[in-house]
């Protein structure tokens, strides 16, 4: 396989190289990265120099440029990691997320069809299906209903990828998966910034009333996914992934504070963000069915080995939670007010 994968050096993009250059060393890996706040190539610094793996500097949106790395290495299989993910500031930048996440990937979607690849794999979010109440799952035929601009645009550019199958035949697939956790998280998203706030004995905001549930998945489980979709998926399908494992945010905090020896002094609740979606869980049956996966960390074992990465390295978080980042945190942070 010669795959180009978009995004490859953001958090879940760089663990699946990683990934492909474990268990796929046959293969040659093109990650085409434009790089932006949350790409990082210190991610990948174990590897930049392994034969099968290329870096390329580049932005989704850029057509000529794609043509010219899908002609170099001859590329045959797309898997789309390239976005902006963060639903914070996709509130305050929703203009951004349009063009990256749905320009960026029919332009991507455009190239690779023209390329003739044998297989395109969408990289979503189970935030496309919206918010649930106290019961129920997410299924694949569970109707749309994003309710933020991130999600949003998740949600148009998967409706993009469905019309290129439809219309035109392309080998796709789209993924649809939880919440992830793991190493190279970027400290904006809940769990590294509590664990990286906590160390630094700095308050953790919780929104609302924490009583949020998302659905946690280890990184490498959804890495284990995409790869079986990639190899066994079939032509048009959509797949779940997610773990069976809710959690509240609060309990989340509790847990990271409680296991790190802080003080639960540390948590505040803060002014909510808008739009907040309550309760994501995900039905992956599908997945587990028809493809054989199924996720090999329980969350016991993988939040504490998660935290223990963060304690092995302090240097990486250190260096991003400094100058741009600041900035940021500055702005999300400083106008909201305590609740609790
Ligand atoms: P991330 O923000 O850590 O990484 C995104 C990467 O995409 C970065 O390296 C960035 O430089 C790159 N990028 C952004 N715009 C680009 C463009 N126009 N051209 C080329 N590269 C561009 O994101 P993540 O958390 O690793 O998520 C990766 C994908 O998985 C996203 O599509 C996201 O929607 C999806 N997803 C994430 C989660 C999660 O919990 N993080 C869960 C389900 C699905
Ligand atoms: O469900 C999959 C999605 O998970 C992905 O598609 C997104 O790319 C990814 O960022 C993530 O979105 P969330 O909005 O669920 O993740 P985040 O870490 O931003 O927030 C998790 C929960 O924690 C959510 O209910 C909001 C809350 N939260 C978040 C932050 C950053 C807080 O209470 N305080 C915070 O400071």
């Amino acid at each position: 396989m010669r795959l180009l994968v978009a995004g490859g050096a953001g958090f879940i993009g760089s663990n699946f190289v990683h990934h492909m250059i474990k268990f796929h060393p046959e293969d040659t890996v093109v990650n085409y990265d434009l790089l932006t706040y949350a790409g990082n190539l210190e991610n990948l610094k174990d590897i930049e120099d392994h034969p099968t793996y290329h870096f390329v500097h580049g932005d989704i949106r850029n057509r000529e440029l794609l043509e010219y790395v899908f002609d170099q290495f001859d590329i045959d299989t797309v898997v789309n990691f390239a976005a902006e993910s963060h639903v914070d500031r996709s509130i305050t930048e929703p203009d951004l997320f349009v063009k990256s996440n749905v320009l960026g990937t029919q332009n991507l979607l455009d190239v690779a069809k023209s390329k003739q690849v044998t297989k395109y794999l969408q990289i979503s979010t189970d935030e496309v299906y919206g918010s649930l109440g106290a019961d129920g799952f997410f299924t694949e035929t569970t109707p749309l209903a994003p309710n933020s601009p991130y999600s949003a645009s998740k949600a148009s550019a998967d409706l993009m990828v469905r019309a290129y199958y439809e219309t035109y035949g392309m080998n796709i697939n789209i993924t649809r998966c939880s919440n992830n956790y793991g190493p190279y998280h970027f400290p904006e998203k809940l769990i590294p910034l509590v664990i990286t706030n906590a160390l630094e004995d700095k308050e953790l905001p919780v929104y609302g009333d924490g009583q949020n549930i998302r659905d946690w998945l280890y990184v490498e489980d959804h890495c284990a996914a995409i790869d079986l979709v990639l190899h066994k998926g079939k032509p048009g399908e959509v797949y779940n992934v997610g773990g069976h494992n809710e959690k509240r945010n609060i309990d989340i905090v509790e847990l990271i504070v409680d296991t790190l020896g802080k003080s639960c002094d540390l948590i505040k609740h803060v002014s909510d963000r808008p739009g907040h979606d309550r309760r994501y869980a995900i039905d992956p049956t599908k997945i587990e069915t028809e493809l054989g996966w199924k996720p090999q960390y329980t969350f016991e074992t993988a939040i504490k080995k998660t935290i223990q990465w963060y304690l092995d390295y302090e240097d990486w978080w250190r260096k991003i939670k400094s100058g741009e980042y600041m900035d940021y945190y500055k702005k999300q942070y400083g106008s909201k007010s305590y609740v609790k």
